[in-house]
């Protein structure tokens, strides 16, 4: 269940998601919640994110007949953006087993805000690939979009964003670099304050996922 909020961005508005929401943005929510709460919004955006994965036809034989059967025709690649779109892979997992994993590790440059590489570790191959970016927030963009670009540059098909939180020069700059992309989000908060971070947002994600300091 979600609104198409403007071309290629769809925001939830199922009331069990907003409850989750409403919690994981509590400044007093502890890490132990916070990662449960990421994992389970995770799933109900993923498995809308996915809605439109191609199926083929497979002839399966149950106890009583054989009959044809659909299954997913290619396996999704998720990419989470370390640290906190670490806390969404287990649930895109669960939702397709079978799925790839690459990790792209950054983090934002606190003064400039612009995203630093630490970490890329893709399958070698992507192209024809649907892949799944895998971050809780998204704010300037710089990260997503950074992750969008080396997506594309290795020949990936098609990119998906879920996210929790997102906000509007989020969504405008990752829109520059991949212009075809898909957001699931299950906010969309109004601005950026002077540090870059979304307000009213939920702090630090990687940090409330961890318990480490300095989101407040
Ligand atoms: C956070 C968040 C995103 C990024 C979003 O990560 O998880 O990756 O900031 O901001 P942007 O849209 O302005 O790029 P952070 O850089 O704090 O790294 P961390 O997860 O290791 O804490
Ligand atoms: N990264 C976060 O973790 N939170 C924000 O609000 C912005 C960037």
């Amino acid at each position: 269940m979600s609104e198409t909020v403007m071309t290629g961005v769809y925001l939830s508005n199922h009331p069990v998601i907003l409850d989750k929401m409403a919690l994981l943005r509590e400044k007093n929510t502890p890490p132990r919640e916070f990662r449960r709460l990421l994992h389970e919004i995770s799933l109900l955006l993923g498995y809308e994110a996915m809605r439109d994965l191609p199926g083929i036809k497979r002839t399966i034989e149950t106890p009583l007949t054989v009959t044809e059967a659909e299954v997913l025709a290619v396996k999704p690649l998720f990419v989470p953006i370390l640290r906190a779109g670490i806390g969404m892979v287990e649930a895109m997992l669960q939702l397709v087993p079978d799925g790839g994993v690459g990790h792209i590790g950054l983090y934002r440059d606190h003064d400039t805000l612009l995203p630093v590489e630490y970490y890329v570790k893709l399958p070698k191959d992507l192209r024809g690939m649907h892949a799944f970016m895998l971050d809780p927030m998204l704010a300037t963009g710089g990260s997503a979009a950074y992750t969008a670009e080396i997506l594309m540059e290795r020949g990936v098909d098609q990119i998906t964003m879920i996210s929790l939180v997102s906000a509007p020069p989020g969504i405008n700059r990752l829109k520059v670099s991949c212009p075809e992309v898909r957001i699931f989000t299950a906010a969309l908060d109004p601005e950026l304050n002077d540090r870059g971070y979304i307000v009213p947002g939920l702090g630090d994600a990687g940090d409330r996922l961890y318990g480490t300091e300095g989101w407040s």
